[in-house]
């Protein structure tokens, strides 16, 4: 496994719980415990959101005897709980359906009308009572960071999760660049494209064929070498399968960078600024 260069307790790879949206299949709780286990995986993200609370609940069934600081916990509270003023009781709920004291680090999940002045003043709060370690945001763009950013406390925002892949570079253009330049760490979500949109682009092209073939490894662990090629930024993935999670996390001895004049030519960068992509 590789580690955020910054803040070594958090994996470059962190599983993502949309797996538990429905059920909880004994092998997609068994990913977790490998995960963490057999592969030094540490940093896991969900949400109050997902299956309403449903996938903490699951997920804390996978974490069960495992020791809590072993691991990097993420929690994201909806726009709309902050808005109807119970920020303190989705942190309150989530932490009680995760039967932990503290997340690691706990995101406002989209922007939405959220007042950010009120939000960062509770948070800052909720986080100096020490029920979270850090705080951020996820589906922020550069001008919803800029916001941020002009509020006293904004700049002790941590992190920013957004949608970013192989096919969405998008935010290579300036909102990374802000992000880095503010010492706020990037984190992708859908790293592998999702189940939202078809990675057919990836898969059908014969360069990218060609480089994983020559290193042995899968089109998905590609797809993570590249989210994760400068060490900062975390790509989120899920999985409910044992194979997938063991062939993806070959990412970690993979250096896509001898690779990225090929990859360029044929995923290219963005020239101008675009919105920043969410599902
Ligand atoms: N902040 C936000 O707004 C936001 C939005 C979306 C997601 N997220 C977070 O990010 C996490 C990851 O995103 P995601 O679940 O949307 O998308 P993803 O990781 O890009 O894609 C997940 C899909 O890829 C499949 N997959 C994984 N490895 C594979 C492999 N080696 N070969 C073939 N298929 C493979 C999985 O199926 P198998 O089970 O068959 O492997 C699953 O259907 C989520 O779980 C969630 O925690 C955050």
């Amino acid at each position: 496994m590789r580690y955020q260069k910054d803040y070594q307790k958090i994996s470059l790879a962190g599983l993502g719980t949309t797996q538990f949206w429905s059920s909880a299949p004994p092998e997609a709780l068994s990913c977790v415990r490998e995960a963490l286990g057999s592969y030094g995986l540490t940093l896991i993200d969900t949400a109050e959101m997902y299956a309403c609370g449903m996938c903490e609940k699951r997920l804390e069934k996978a974490l069960r005897d495992i020791p809590r600081d072993s691991y990097y916990l993420l929690d994201k509270v909806h726009p709309e709980s902050v808005m109807k003023h119970r920020l303190r009781k989705s942190v309150t709920d989530s932490l009680q359906r995760m039967r932990t004291d503290y997340f690691d680090l706990y995101l406002l999940h989209w922007r939405e009308d959220v007042n950010l002045e009120e939000f960062v003043d509770e948070i800052e709060e909720i986080r100096r009572e020490g029920l979270i370690r850090e705080w951020g945001v996820s589906n922020f763009d550069i001008h919803d960071m800029k916001d941020l950013l002009a509020i006293p406390g904004g700049e002790n925002c941590f992190c920013d999760q957004i949608l970013y892949n192989l096919m969405t570079r998008g935010p290579e253009y300036d909102l990374l660049p802000f992000l880095r330049e503010h010492g706020i760490m990037p984190m992708a979500y859908s790293s592998l494209g999702s189940a939202y949109r078809s990675d057919a682009s990836v898969r059908k092209n014969p360069v990218i064929q060609k480089i994983c073939e020559e290193n042995g490894i899968t089109r998905q662990a590609l797809m993570l070498g590249f989210v994760t090629r400068f060490n900062d930024c975390p790509a989120l993935f899920s999985t409910s399968s044992l194979s997938h999670l063991k062939t993806n996390l070959a990412f970690a001895d993979f250096d896509i960078m001898p690779y990225m004049d090929a990859i360029d030519r044929e995923f290219p960068p963005p020239s101008k600024a675009e919105p920043l992509d969410k599902i």
